[in-house]
């Protein structure tokens, strides 16, 4: 797939940043990758108890690598269990020559600290890219050996995609992320930067955010508030990258998912934006492939 084939109409002057077709385009060539090589990367998520919205996620991560070809595990842990058995686990996954790639789920039950759990993961194994020395690496530009997390390393690659397919050039203009989160906002802001993106990182102490993100060129939003960006906040001709996943109960009491950015009020002044659902969300999986197979390909 090339740049402009993830670009679709709209109906209005936004083109929607198809998410989904470029995560499809990103797992088909991992698959035909595993065909031709021989290479069969193994990925292995850990969950702890069950909380319903991470099931559905590690399902699909676990569907996903089988699609790819990889050898794929499960690791089900009960809601009670101690950190030193989970950490157990995670010793037994580092040791496994079969395992290329470690995810434990997050969030983690209370009575366990996630940093001991991600200090603890193989750095070559940690395809979540939320070990220090991973975090270390992209910070200090060491991007070939750093393994960079999904949720960021996917919006890079759509808001490449779309700045190529509208012929402009990333160097040197205005983004503003909104969201400071390790997970996402902080690496997001490591990685524009080293495309030489002028970088603000706005968050929910920030004064007067509605000027903040008029500046931008470029807006990635990843706060976790449905609806949050309003439409009048944005410059004619930004480009949206929207990381949120909301789930919004409407008085008919279903549910429809929501992005951070009031969506239907952007379509008739920004130049592209991702929807939601079929946006961010879709690279955020096709990455965390792309790491896995990386991280095979560095243990081969
Ligand atoms: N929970 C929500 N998103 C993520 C993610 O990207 N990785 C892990 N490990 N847990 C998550």
């Amino acid at each position: 797939m090339n740049d402009a084939q993830i670009l679709r109409p709209s109906g209005q002057q936004a083109l929607l940043i198809d998410g989904k077709a470029a995560a499809a385009a990103i797992t088909a060539r991992l698959g035909a990758e595993v065909a031709r090589t021989g290479l069969k990367p193994g990925l292995a998520v850990v969950l702890v108890g069950a909380d319903p919205a991470s099931q559905v996620y590690v399902k699909s991560k676990g569907k996903m690598a089988h699609a790819c070809g990889f050898h794929s595990v499960q690791v089900d842990l009960p809601a009670d269990v101690s950190e030193e058995v989970l950490l157990g686990h995670v010793a037994r996954l580092n040791a496994d020559p079969a395992i290329h790639g470690i995810l434990v789920q997050m969030p983690l039950p209370a009575h366990i600290d996630p940093a001991r759990v991600i200090d603890a993961i193989s750095p070559a194994k940690d395809v979540d890219g939320f070990h220090p020395l991973n975090v270390g690496r992209l910070a200090s530009g060491a991007t070939a050996s750093a393994l960079v997390a999904c949720t960021p390393a996917g919006a890079m690659v759509l808001i490449e995609a779309a700045a190529a397919a509208l012929g402009r050039s990333l160097r040197g203009m205005e983004v503003v992320v909104i969201g400071r989160s390790n997970i996402v906002g902080k690496p997001m802001a490591q990685l524009l930067l080293q495309r030489d993106m002028t970088v603000t990182i706005a968050h929910s102490r920030t004064v007067d955010l509605a000027a903040v993100v008029r500046r931008a060129d470029v807006v990635v939003a990843a706060v976790g508030r449905p609806e949050m960006v309003r439409g009048v906040w944005l410059k004619p001709g930004a480009i949206v990258v929207d990381v949120g996943i909301n789930r919004l109960v409407g008085e008919d009491g279903k549910s429809r998912l929501v992005g951070d950015v009031a969506f239907a009020e952007t379509l008739d002044h920004v130049a592209a934006i991702t929807p939601v659902p079929g946006g961010a969300g879709p690279m955020t999986i096709a990455m965390l492939m792309q790491n896995t197979f990386e991280a095979a390909k560095r243990a081969s």
